[in-house]
Parts: C-alpha cells; sequence; structure tokens
C-alpha cells in the first residue's frame, strides 16, 4: 500500500479526529469557567488547601484566591477538577439542588474507612431509606421525652468529676460526653464499663485515621484506623447478635430503648448496612459536637460578660465552624452567576467562608453572642437593618453550620440540645481559665493542638 493510499484509508478517521478536536475546543471557548490556577499535575493546589490555619478566620488559600479569583473560583483539589464556592448564594443553591443539579461526594478514602453503606458516602433511594430512620429516632418528640434526660444525666456525670483547682484537658472532657451519651444512645453501653472504654479507645485510633491521608502502608494512621474499624464493627456485631437472640426470646429490657433496637424492629437492612450505619452515627454526632463544646468553652473563658447571657450557640458554631466545607459533584453542566460549572466536576461549598465575610457579618473574626440578638437572629451586629426577619436562625439563610438541603445534619437538633444542657451546668457551677494558652486550628478539621487545658473553680457544690 502506497503512502498515498494510506493517506486516503486514514483520512476519514483523521478528518473526524480534526473535526472532534475543533468541537471540543469550541465547547470549550463557549465555557466561561470562573478564574483560578489549576496547580500542580494531579496535586493540584490541594497541599495549600488543606495547610492549617487559625479556626476563626478563612486561612491564608482562601483569603489569597478569594481577593485574586473572586469567592466562585475553579481549582484542582483530591485530585480532581474543582469550584469552590465562598458565595452564600450559590452554595445554598447547590445545597438544596442535591439530587438534580450536584449530589453528594465525598473522597473514596472516606467511603472505605466510614463504610461504603455510610450515610455520608450515600445518595439516592439508599440514603433517603437510612436518613430516615435516623431521623425517626432523633425526633422531636423522642430528644424531649427521652433524650433531654440522658444528656443532664451524662453532664453531670463529666462536670462532677471535675475536682477544685484541678486542670485537665476540657476536648478530652467533651469528648467523653459526648462519647458516652452516643455509646448509650446508639447500643445502650455504659459508661465506664470495661467493653465501653475499650471502644472508646479503639474509636481514638479511628478517628485519627479519618482525618489522615489515605495512605494504606503498613503503620500509617490510616491502615491503623481500617484495622480499628474493624475490631469496631466486631463490637457493634457482638451486641447486634446478643439483641436479636433478646428479642427472639422476649428478653428485651425496657431501658436498651436504642438506635440499635429501633434498626432491627424498623428497617429491613441487611448485617454490613446496620453495622455502617450504627458506627457513621457515632462517628457523625462525636466529634462534632464535642469540638463545638471545647469551642463553646474557649470563646466563653475569654468573654466573661456573654457568660450571663448565654445567646453563644448560634455564635459558636458561626465562629467555629466545625464542618468547614462538605463535597459535591456536579451532575450536569450548571451555569450560575455567569460561570459554567462543567458536569462532573467537584464542587465545594465551603460555608465557613460564609460565615466569616465581612459582607455579611459585621467584624466577623469577633465572637460577639450579641449579633444574634436583635434582627431577628440574622447575625448581624449592627440594627441599621429595618427588615422584618424571622425569628429563627434555620431560616437565617446565610447561616449554615449544619449544611442544608436534603442532606442537613440528621443530629443538628440533638447537637444544639448537647451544647445548650453542658454549657449551662457549666456556667452554673464553674469558674474557668485557661491553664496554658491553646488556640483553635482548622486542619481543616477543627482541633485544639494542646486539647484546650483549662484550670476549673467550683462556684458552689455541683447542682
Ligand atoms: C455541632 C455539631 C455538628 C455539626 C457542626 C454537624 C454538621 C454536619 C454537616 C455540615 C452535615 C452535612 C454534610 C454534607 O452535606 O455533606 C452533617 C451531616 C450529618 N450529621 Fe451532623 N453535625 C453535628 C452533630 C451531629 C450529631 C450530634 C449527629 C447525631 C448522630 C449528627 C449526624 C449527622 C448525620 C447522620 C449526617 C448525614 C445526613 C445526611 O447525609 O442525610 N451530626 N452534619
Ligand atoms: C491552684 O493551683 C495552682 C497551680 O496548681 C496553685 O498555684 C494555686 O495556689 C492553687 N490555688 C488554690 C486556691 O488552691
Ligand atoms: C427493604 O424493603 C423494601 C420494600 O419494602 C425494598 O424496596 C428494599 O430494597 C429492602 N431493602 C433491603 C436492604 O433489603
Ligand atoms: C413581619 O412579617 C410577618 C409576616 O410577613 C407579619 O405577620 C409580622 O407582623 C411582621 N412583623 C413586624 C414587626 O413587622
Amino acid at each position: 500500500m502506497s503512502e498515498i493510499e494510506l493517506l486516503l484509508l486514514l483520512s476519514p478517521a483523521i478528518l473526524a479526529l480534526i473535526l472532534l478536536q475543533n468541537l471540543i475546543k469550541s465547547k470549550k471557548a463557549t465555557l466561561k469557567l470562573p478564574p483560578g490556577n489549576m496547580g500542580w499535575p494531579f496535586i493540584g493546589e490541594t497541599m495549600g488547601y488543606l495547610k492549617p490555619y487559625s479556626a476563626t478566620s478563612i486561612g491564608e488559600f482562601m483569603e489569597q484566591h478569594i481577593s485574586r479569583f473572586g469567592k466562585i473560583y475553579k481549582s484542582n483539589l483530591f485530585g480532581e477538577s474543582t469550584i469552590v464556592s465562598a458565595d452564600a448564594e450559590l452554595n445554598r443553591f447547590i445545597l438544596q439542588n442535591e439530587g438534580r443539579l450536584f449530589e453528594c461526594s465525598y473522597p473514596r478514602s472516606i467511603g472505605g474507612i466510614l463504610g461504603k453503606w455510610s450515610m455520608l458516602v450515600l445518595v439516592g433511594d439508599m440514603h433517603r431509606d437510612m436518613r430516615t430512620i435516623s431521623l425517626n429516632f432523633m425526633s422531636n418528640a423522642r430528644l424531649r421525652t427521652h433524650l433531654l434526660r440522658e444528656v443532664e444525666r451524662h453532664t453531670l456525670l463529666v462536670l462532677g468529676s471535675w475536682k477544685e483547682n484541678s486542670t485537665f484537658s476540657a476536648q478530652d472532657e467533651a469528648k467523653k460526653f459526648t462519647f458516652n451519651l452516643m455509646a448509650k444512645h446508639i447500643m445502650s453501653m455504659d459508661p465506664g464499663k470495661p467493653e465501653t472504654e475499650q471502644l472508646k479507645r479503639e474509636y481514638i485510633t479511628f478517628m485519627k485515621g479519618v482525618v489522615s491521608a489515605p495512605l494504606n502502608f503498613p503503620g500509617t494512621a490510616y491502615r491503623k484506623a481500617l484495622q480499628s474499624r474493624s475490631t469496631i464493627l466486631r463490637v457493634i456485631e457482638l451486641k447486634m447478635k446478643d439483641r436479636i437472640e433478646k428479642m427472639r426470646d422476649g428478653r428485651e429490657e425496657t431501658e436498651e430503648d436504642d438506635l440499635l433496637g429501633w434498626v432491627l424492629k424498623h428497617s429491613n437492612f441487611s448485617t454490613e448496612q446496620i453495622l455502617d450505619l450504627i458506627l457513621s452515627l457515632l462517628f457523625a454526632g462525636h466529634e462534632t459536637s464535642s469540638v463545638s463544646i471545647a469551642l463553646a468553652i474557649y470563646f466563653l473563658q475569654g468573654c466573661p460578660n456573654s457568660v450571663q447571657q448565654l445567646r453563644v450557640i448560634s455564635e459558636t458554631l458561626r465562629l467555629g465552624n466545625v464542618v468547614r466545607f462538605v463535597h459535591r459533584k456536579a451532575l450536569k453542566d450548571v451555569r450560575y452567576k455567569g460561570y459554567d460549572i462543567p458536569r462532573g466536576w467537584k464542587v465545594l461549598p465551603v460555608v465557613s467562608a460564609v460565615h466569616l465575610d465581612p459582607s455579611i457579618y459585621d467584624q466577623p473574626q469577633h465572637f460577639n453572642p450579641w449579633r444574634w440578638q436583635n434582627n431577628g437572629n440574622r447575625g448581624y451586629s449592627s440594627s441599621s437593618s429595618s427588615s422584618n426577619s424571622s425569628s429563627s436562625t434555620t431560616t437565617n439563610n446565610n447561616f449554615m453550620p449544619f449544611g442544608g438541603g436534603p442532606r442537613l445534619c440528621a443530629g443538628s437538633e440533638l447537637a444544639k440540645l448537647e451544647m445548650a444542657v453542658f454549657i449551662h451546668h457549666l456556667v452554673l457551677n464553674y469558674h474557668w481559665e485557661l491553664a496554658e494558652p491553646d488556640h483553635a486550628l482548622a486542619f481543616p478539621f477543627v482541633d485544639f493542638p494542646k486539647g484546650l487545658p483549662i484550670r476549673v473553680h467550683h462556684l458552689h457544690d455541683l447542682i
């Protein structure tokens, strides 16, 4: 075959290729992506994005990118083309359009450790079924009749153990409180018992892996966490077998009115699904609310006046930003505010950037609980606005510490109850100060590097 013949033979293919290339180019040319920097191949700008920074700020990376590119910019994060949004309206738009234009999309490593049936990574019908079970279990009626008493009992158990003029890690104590509460609430495990303490230890190893780089080699935090995951699942499975037997023999105890029993009675989930549900509720319900309590203890001791006027919960959530952003991906090509968000790209609504946006909150880095007092809780400290706004924080469009839309945190009411009851008894019974300087850092999960060491003084005998 001559070269000419070969060329002729191939030319339709070549022509098609050139056409296709032009088509892609012209499609690209009409796309108006937000400005931004895609960084290095593969790792993109992930390192900069994840660099630790003070929890009451948005961090250097966000600051620099917003001032260069605006509140909506493109990047390459966690190995994927990504649109980052610090824009209040776009964040709301993304969260409200879950399942239609966008969908929850956490990195694969999160699914590896929380399990493929974890509510955080599930989408569609399976997510809906698990969510319904969890919401029913944490319904307002149950919060009032059942949980309030338990939350109070576990609060007093922890506070009652604090000795006069002693020093300890407030963060560890807050974790003890939320862990004990969740272990009891989920599997009727009692604080102080060997099995509960063993689970707590495994859980600490597990947590370190969830927030570490997903490197599965011997000795890494991630590998250890995977091992802890199996141990924890074994404990849960034993509890489950035990319960199924009890239920079969009619030996159920009335005090075992917990999530495990609820799921066994009200769902047809498989064993594997129940194990992942319980593990992820333990995860979602423990770390977040304990860090929030530690943040309140921290902010309050720097602001003695506010202790008299406990409007601190919203302000702690706004300024502390326990969950700083959520993971989504675009299901369709989306055009928003003149920008194109291509189908398949990751989208990160950064809720913390809105909470710390000076155009929305006056002096956003100041802990100022009084900003929630006027203007129907909208969080503006200036009273210049005369708008008639609802008095409920949940209708405040720019306040999203628990996410929003169809995936709004299932435990938000429980979390607020835990914070309110704990802080209530704390300020009634104790004076406290920082025993050593410490402050909240976002890694980007929020943590006190020294565990928030405090020294406490009894105001009187515990009431
Ligand atoms: C102050 C404490 C808490 C904060 C700041 C918080 C924040 C959040 C956020 C932002 C989400 C949404 C994630 C996303 O959209 O991808 C979420 C989901 C969730 N949270 Fe919380 N949370 C807290 C406490 C709790 C507690 C106490 C529980 C109780 C078990 C809980 C259970 C859940 C569950 C099950 C989901 C998944 C909901 C779904 O996908 O439908 N959280 N949380
Ligand atoms: C409290 O403890 C500190 C340090 O441990 C000590 O210096 C101080 O004297 C103690 N105060 C009281 C009132 O016991
Ligand atoms: C549970 O039952 C429903 C129908 O009642 C069914 O659609 C669903 O697939 C079942 N789920 C499991 C995990 O078997
Ligand atoms: C605010 O608006 C609601 C309904 O839109 C109305 O019922 C209420 O009276 C208004 N309150 C004030 C103070 O204007």
